[in-house]
């Protein structure tokens, strides 16, 4: 049994199940762009982050504006961490241990991190655990899907939060909602050019999901496996840090990578903190691919084939070639949609009606983003489910 088994088996056993029967899934919707109603929030904002500044200042432009909402979110984490260990030293070992973990980050991620603690007032060892967050609770649905004129589409629910504090009343996962104040655009600049573009989190400085404009787009979903998992995390954190942290490399990529085999091959070769699968579009017909990762190797990659009619690559957080764990199947909903579609009619607006369809829409989504490589665009709204509604 994997560890996301043993979240969603623990979350039914501490839960009325009765409130989750199925139907989990409904009917592919149709005609739900542009954004409204119920399951949209609201629209993201954009906020440009000036690469050419000394990294400890880069956020706080940023930060500045969104404190109260991070700071928000990191006491929610507290009072979880309390809440688990009631007599508070969990949070005193993050405050001690933590800040010190901010020099072994590389750079410029560890100085980032100290501008972000200064410019909000959080102590450093909690915007670290802040951090580190990301690289553990994250669940999702991406999709690279090329268009039958050869354009590539790239679309991407967000779900974070899974086993993070269940409200019973609210029927909400408290840090899903604290984090959904947090959804930012983030246009990364040089010399007053943008180098890259992304959907992330005010205080967060990895990436889950981003678009180098006219070259690719590249998401990163978590890999639950028992090859490491927080192994890697944990070897770091004793002073083996020979990994690279799964969000780091896919900024790194992002900002150093100047074509899609070149960001394919660092992706597939970097070795890693724990594995995870990263969904990687290009910028021209076939390139599409998932990255399956151990810690140190490729397992697998699997690519858009027009010539076998694959025109489209989907990953939830399974193994492509294992079926997903029958409570958690958001692929095989995923992919009837996309199938119901079709490659003639794939377009921004009918992937947003797939990513709107439960269970890819659940109780976890943050945010849905959709991104075409060749018009360099990037767009991302703050979703809602609301009830009935699948807790992930
Ligand atoms: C429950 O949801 C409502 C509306 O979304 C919100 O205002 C309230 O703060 C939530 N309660 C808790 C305890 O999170
Ligand atoms: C940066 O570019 C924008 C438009 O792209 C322009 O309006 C602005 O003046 C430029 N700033 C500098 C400092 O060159
Ligand atoms: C695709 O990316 C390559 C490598 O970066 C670049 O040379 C080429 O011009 C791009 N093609 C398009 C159509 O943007
Ligand atoms: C969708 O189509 C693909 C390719 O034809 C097929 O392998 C897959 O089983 C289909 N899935 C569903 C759920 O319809
Ligand atoms: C694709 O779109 C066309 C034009 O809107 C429509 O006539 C057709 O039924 C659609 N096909 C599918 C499979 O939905």
């Amino acid at each position: 049994m994997d560890h996301r088994t043993f979240l969603v088996l623990a979350f039914l056993f501490s839960n009325t199940v009765s409130q989750f029967v199925p139907p989990f899934t409904e009917d592919c919707r149709t005609a739900m762009y542009p954004p409204s109603g119920p399951t949209f929030r609201g629209a993201v904002r954009w906020y440009t982050v000036d690469l050419d500044l000394p990294p400890s200042k880069r956020w706080a432009p940023l930060i500045a504006e969104r404190k109260n909402d991070l700071v928000s979110m990191i006491q929610a984490i507290k009072d979880m961490a309390n809440a688990f260990v009631p007599s508070g030293r969990l949070i005193e070992l993050v405050d001690i241990a933590l800040p010190l973990m901010a020099d072994t980050l590389p750079s410029p991620f560890g100085e980032e991190i100290k501008g972000i603690a200064d410019a909000s007032g959080v102590p450093l060892g909690e915007v670290v655990l802040f951090n580190i967050f990301y690289e553990v609770f994250t669940v999702c649905t991406s999709v690279v899907a090329e268009d039958s004129k050869g354009n590539l589409l790239h679309g991407r629910n967000l779900d974070f939060g899974l086993f993070l504090g269940w409200d019973v009343k609210n029927k909400s996962w408290t840090i899903s909602e604290k984090l959904k104040p947090l959804v930012v655009n983030l246009d990364f600049k040089k010399n007053n050019q943008t180098v890259f573009k992304s959907t992330n989190f005010a205080g967060y400085v990895g990436m889950l999901t981003g678009i180098k404009p006219h070259m690719f787009t590249l998401t990163m979903n978590e890999r639950f496996s028992l090859d490491g998992g927080y192994i890697g995390i944990l070897e770091w954190i004793l002073g083996q840090r020979d990994g690279m942290w799964m969000s780091f490399l896919t900024r790194t990529v992002l900002e150093k990578a100047n074509s899609y085999e070149e960001a394919k091959k660092l992706l597939a070769e970097t070795k890693l903190l724990a594995p995870a699968y990263f969904i990687l579009g290009g910028n021209q017909t076939g390139q599409g691919c998932i990255i399956t990762r151990s810690r140190t190797l490729s397992i697998d990659v699997l690519e858009i084939d027009p010539k076998l009619d694959r025109w489209y690559v989907l990953e939830t957080n399974y193994d492509h070639w294992k079926e997903p764990f029958f409570l958690d199947d958001r692929r095989t909903p995923a992919m009837r949609c996309m199938n119901q579609t079709t490659q003639t009619n794939i377009s921004v607006s009918t992937l947003y009606d797939m990513l709107s369809t439960k269970p890819m829409l659940n109780k976890l989504t943050t945010y849905t983003t959709l991104m075409q490589v060749s018009e360099g665009k990037l767009e991302s709204y703050i979703r809602d489910c609301p009830n009935p509604c699948m807790p992930w």
